[in-house]
């Protein structure tokens, strides 16, 4: 996969599931996020079933061109025009532009959704995602009382 290949993200499907299971447990992925189960396909398939009937959420992955899963992301919490989001790249194509191809998907899905604000929380310390957040218009809300989070807003324009 190079950075000037494209992606495709298509909603989340049960195939999907053993990568999101590596990369759940994988300790590049979990450094970036907040997890603190280590994951199982048993218990990812019940949560995979449940989520897919959910109104309030939308779980995506992006394929490369031969259809191998290179990120996940998802939007959740859907609300009076607002959501929350999480995304993840595959653990062995960090730092080669993913981020950010999965972030444009990621932003057009919301504007599909007739989302106005979307918000995220993120480890002050994960500066990839924090910069990749900035450069597609995210801003630093405050906080996350008692944990070294940020809290970030973009308006979906
Ligand atoms: C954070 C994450 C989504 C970024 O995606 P990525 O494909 O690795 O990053 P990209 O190659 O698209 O680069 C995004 C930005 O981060 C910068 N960056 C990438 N790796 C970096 C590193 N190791 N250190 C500092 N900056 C880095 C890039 O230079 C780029 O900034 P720029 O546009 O100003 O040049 C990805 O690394 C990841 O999934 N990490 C683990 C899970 C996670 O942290 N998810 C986000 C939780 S909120």
């Amino acid at each position: 996969m190079g950075s000037g290949e494209p992606i495709t993200c298509v909603p989340l499907v049960e195939e999907h599931l053993p990568a999101r299971v590596e990369w759940l447990n994988d300790p590049r992925v979990r450094a970036g996020i907040t997890i603190s189960f280590q994951a199982s396909l048993e218990d990812t398939v019940t949560w995979f079933r449940k989520a897919a009937e959910d109104e309030t959420r939308a779980d995506f992955a992006c394929v490369s061109q031969d259809g191998s899963p290179v990120s996940m992301f998802g939007i959740t919490d859907i609300a009076d025009g607002s959501a929350a989001l999480y995304l993840y790249v595959a653990p062995d194509l960090h730092a080669k532009g993913i981020g950010r191809l999965t972030m444009v998907h990621l932003l057009k899905e919301a504007q599909r959704l007739g989302l106005t604000e979307v918000r995220l929380e993120v480890k002050a310390e994960n500066t990839s995602a924090v910069r990749l957040y900035e450069r597609f218009g995210f801003h630093v809300t405050g906080e996350v009382p008692g944990e070294a989070k940020l809290k970030m807003t973009a308006v979906v324009r």
